[in-house]
């Protein structure tokens, strides 16, 4: 096999996919990120697992995806505390020793955050502009949520779960919190993991506490909690009415949907990732094995189908031996290519309810939820792998500084991809969040954000 550069860094986690954002990543106020990680925003802390990621069963927690609303919190674990209130007929106050007196669960599964793969949907939607990555797999162990209802005594009327956590919105951002409706809440597999992978929660973790769901996406998965309130009706707060929705039934791409007219992203859905060969690889002559990992959500994987002639058959690939109920399988399938010529590869998961990737998108305005068949284009035979172009950065014009750096830094806009209305929409979003964009200064904004980062 031959890889470009640019290939090996990716696959030795130095990523250079992090290119544009990763240089910027060094002014972050939360310290330096991980080197080994592609780096979307560094605060608030987006870091993105690089491809490599898909060859190992279990995800070690320093290459774990994370993804986060609002800055990290540092968290005293001997002053934390654990409140549960709201419907219940005892409300509680619970230490970690306290906590940890219920009966310990372990599990492992896959958490994918909800937004995975939202770089991809087309015409380009706001937010992180996750490829792959944002996805890993861990084990995780702490107490059943239900053990901690059951020791309060939900009341009959309670409907939903209200988690907060420790983190505090800066401006007039939103706070984080969100609700699971109570069948899932006390569902036997519904974790307060205080662990990841044998070891405490870490801090861009959770640390001490956070809610596994296993299934569903990461937008549930509530990092340091503190404050657990049983709901009799649907919580309001924006990141369940506004955020994190997607539409029933499938729309034109590109149109604006009343978040009332959609339901909150819950289950993720089967997907497959190739790890290897990589997009644009040179490959043989002679067998190359195509190796990756595939998941499922609530309904568990069912298997692994490979395709090396664009989708016009397809074979099963061996299942690796690892397997846990919600937990990802590694999965490998040879190839004996043709002497020569250029070939897509495809790998699509099946889940036990019959539910399969798709080759096309479903846009939907957030890009929640993408598991399009992905497509690895290789080349067979000698040739010269052409390396692609280093991406280079525009410098910051001092109103755009002025108004739009602090929160965050640059990166969180570098990475966008928008149209001119999408960036006077995010421009509008951020000034009730707490910009201060003077409206002499609006125009060169926007030309300046639509002129550098609009759709490629
Ligand atoms: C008061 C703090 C604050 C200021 C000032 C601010 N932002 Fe943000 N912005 C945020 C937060 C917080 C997020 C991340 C939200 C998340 O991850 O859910 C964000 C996210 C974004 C995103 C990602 C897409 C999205 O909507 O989440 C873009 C683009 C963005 N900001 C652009 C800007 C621009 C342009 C300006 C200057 C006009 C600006 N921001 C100023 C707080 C701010």
């Amino acid at each position: 096999m031959k890889l470009t550069r640019r290939q090996w860094l990716h696959l030795c986690y130095a990523v250079p996919g992090a290119g544009l954002a990763g240089r910027w990543a060094l002014q972050a106020a939360e310290g330096t990120p991980p080197a080994n990680m592609i780096i979307r925003s560094a605060r608030p802390e987006d870091f993105e697992m690089p491809l490599e990621g898909f060859l190992h069963w279990l995800t070690p927690t320093d290459r774990f995806f994370v993804r986060t609303h609002l800055y990290r919190p540092k968290v005293d674990a001997a002053v934390w505390r654990l409140r549960v209130e709201g419907e219940v007929r005892t409300p509680l106050t619970l230490d970690m020793a306290a906590l940890r007196q219920l009966p310990r669960v372990e599990l492992v599964s896959v958490l994918e955050c909800a937004g995975n793969g939202r770089g991809f949907y087309r015409p380009t939607v706001p937010g992180a502009q996750w490829r792959y990555g944002a996805v890993g797999n861990a084990r995780w162990a702490g107490v059943r949520l239900a053990d901690v209802l059951r020791k309060a005594g939900l009341k009959a009327g309670a409907k939903q779960v209200l988690l907060n956590g420790a983190d505090v919105p800066m401006g007039a951002v939103p706070d984080f919190q969100r609700t699971v409706e109570i069948s899932k809440a006390v569902h036997p597999d519904t974790l307060l993991a205080f662990e990841m992978n044998g070891a405490p929660l870490p801090e861009s973790h959770g640390f001490p506490l956070r809610l596994v769901v296993p299934g569903w996406a990461g937008d549930s998965w509530v990092k340091w909690v503190t404050n657990i309130q049983v709901l009799d009706r649907d919580f309001d707060g924006f990141f369940m009415k506004t955020a994190y929705r997607r539409p029933p039934h499938p729309v034109e791409p590109g149109t604006a949907v009343d978040p009332a007219k959609m339901q909150p992203v819950t289950g993720i859905r089967p997907k497959s990732v190739i790890a290897t060969p990589l997009d644009g690889q040179h490959v043989g002559p002679g067998a190359v094995t195509l190796r990756g990992a595939a998941w499922a959500g609530e309904a568990p994987l069912a298997r692994v189908d490979v395709s090396t002639d664009n989708g016009r058959t397809w074979r099963p690939a061996r299942l690796g031996a690892d397997r846990a109920r919600y937990g990802w399988r590694l999965w490998e399938a040879e190839w004996n290519p043709p002497p020569a010529g250029s070939y897509v590869l495809m790998a699509r998961a099946t889940d036990t309810a019959g539910e399969i990737q798709p080759l096309a998108q479903d846009w939907n305005p957030s890009g929640y939820l993408w598991n399009v068949v992905q497509q690895v284009r290789v080349t067979v035979g000698q040739g010269a792998a052409v390396a692609a172009p280093a991406e280079s950065l525009p410098t910051f014009p001092p109103e755009v500084k002025a108004s739009c750096v602090g929160c965050h830094g640059e990166d969180m806009m570098a990475g966008q991809r928008l149209t001119r209305a999408q960036w006077e929409r995010e421009l509008d979003k951020m000034t009730r969040w707490g910009a201060s964009v003077k409206p002499a200064d609006r125009p060169a904004i926007l030309d300046f954000l639509a002129g550098h980062f609009g759709p490629r």
